[in-house]
């Protein structure tokens, strides 16, 4: 068995910090204040639901993930954040419209007092919001993030926290490739004081948190953390940092359905998905600079999965196409469509339709808790730098350079749980099951 790593415990209340309070981060912020009531189940999420066999299976060690890893409590919980709209939670759950009002209601006071801060926001990153009017407003980008590093020991002290996650749930920023500033933290530090006009608000929000020691997801598929810059300095201050992009609706289908096809060396010839969305995110979207950073982060996964290199006969030739429509009847009920022209024995053609109607945020907010969670547990176990092993939450998942993205859900869930027992000091489960076979 592996040596277990050091953790340590999860005492006191960990603070989790969302720049952005639109529907997802308030639907996560009222399901755990509805859980705590006893008022609803937290479905969707492995650090409450799940379970993790241990051992061989004749050991019928099965404990829940929560009972395994020591992680905080939902009790022990704070929630603050940032956003360029000055609505509360309360208010701004109930403009998102994801839960029925009677469910908001139940936890209204609670919401109402949770009020954002001054946000870091700039138009030019993203385009379609109208008429904000919570903003800081600073000469420097250096200023901004020593700012919101002011905002974070504002909040420490007034909840009295112990530890902090940052989650970022703003809004999807414009696709930028990185460039000079992001190539190491000397660069960075340079470009936030002279305004280095490609640092995005989302890179000044992760830079105040990796120096305040916070860990740091990022839900959007804005490229943020995932900078040779950012990455240093989540080395040098021993901090952990995971991103990008929630992995819902339709790219968590595709994860799960293409590496099924694969299993079984079924040929594709396309892969057409389209969306309708009518939320903020949504709204965001309709811009193309924003898309643009969404469809990339869509788009690689089924390269990943299928390796269409190795298998040129069979994914060498992929029509992939992915669309995003604006259509604000829907709200935050999205409908996502796949059709999928697939190929099997002697090439004869067969086709595959999901219709998926889901709720983004409802598919969302279970992963804001796990990333705060985990990302608390990794920071207490002495991880820094990228956490691969939380792939599993991830579009567009965060790896070290020269490696490629592990995609395919079931690979990820088994990283997943063999890196829990490994720091728990567990074996890992290799499947081999060869061993229930072995004579005497
Ligand atoms: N299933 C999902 O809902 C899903 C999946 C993957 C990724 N995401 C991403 O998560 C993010 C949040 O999604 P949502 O549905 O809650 O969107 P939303 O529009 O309801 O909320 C985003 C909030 O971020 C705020 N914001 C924008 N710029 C900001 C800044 N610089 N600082 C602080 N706040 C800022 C906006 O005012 C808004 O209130 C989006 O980037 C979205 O692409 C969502």
């Amino acid at each position: 068995m592996p040596e277990p790593t050091s953790i340590a415990p999860a005492e006191g209340k960990l603070g989790i910090l969302t720049p952005g309070m639109g529907a997802v981060a308030t639907t996560f912020v009222a399901g755990v204040l509805a859980a705590r009531k006893g008022f609803a189940t937290p479905f969707g999420s492995l650090t409450q639901m799940a379970h993790i066999r241990l051992g061989k299976r004749t050991e019928k060690r099965n404990p829940m993930i929560k009972d395994f890893v020591p992680l905080a409590g939902l009790n022990d919980l704070e929630f603050g954040g940032w956003d360029p709209y000055s609505d509360d939670a309360y208010t701004s759950a109930m403009k998102a419209g994801v839960l029925d009002p009677r469910h908001v209601e139940n936890i209204g006071e609670e919401l109402r007092l949770i009020k954002p801060m001054h946000a870091v926001f700039s138009h030019d990153w993203v385009k379609n919001l109208d008429a904000v009017d919570h903003v800081k407003y600073e000469t420097s980008y250096m200023t901004l993030a020593e700012n919101l590093m002011e905002d974070i020991d504002r909040f420490r002290a007034e909840k009295q926290v112990d530890r902090l996650a940052m989650v970022w749930c703003g809004s999807t920023e414009a696709y930028r490739d990185i460039g000079a500033a992001h190539q190491d933290v000397d660069a960075f530090e340079a470009g936030l004081k002279s305004n280095d006009p490609t640092i995005s608000p989302s890179q000044i929000y992760a830079y105040a948190a990796l120096q305040m020691g916070v860990p740091f997801a990022n839900g959007a598929p804005n490229i943020t953390v995932d900078a040779p810059a950012l990455v240093q300095l989540s080395k040098e201050r021993g901090v952990p940092i995971a991103g990008k992009d929630f992995k819902t609706g339709q790219t968590l289908m595709k994860t799960m359905v293409a590496p099924g096809l694969k299993a079984r060396m079924l040929g594709i010839n396309g892969w057409f998905s389209t969306n309708i969305l009518g939320n903020r995110d949504g709204a965001v979207l309709d811009d193309p600079d924003s898309f643009r950073s969404k469809e990339v982060s869509k788009l690689g996964v089924l390269d990943q999965i299928l390796e269409p290199e190795v298998y040129p006969d069979l994914y060498g030739d992929i029509y992939h196409k992915v669309r995003i429509n604006y259509y604000p009847p829907r709200g935050d009920d999205k409908e996502g469509w796949d059709n999928i022209d697939i190929f099997g024995w002697l090439g004869y053609p067969m086709q595959i339709k999901i219709d998926f109607l889901c709720k983004d945020s409802i598919l969302a907010a279970p992963i804001v808790l796990d990333l705060a969670l985990f990302m608390d547990l990794a920071a207490r176990a002495g991880k820094s730098g990228i956490q691969e092993w939380l792939s599993f939450y991830f579009k567009s998942p965060q790896h070290a350079e020269g490696l490629y993205a592990e995609n395919d859900l079931f690979i990820q869930l088994t990283k997943l749980k063999n890196n829990l027992r490994d720091m728990m000091g567990e074996d890992m489960i290799t499947h081999l099951g060869t061993e229930y076979y072995e004579e005497d």
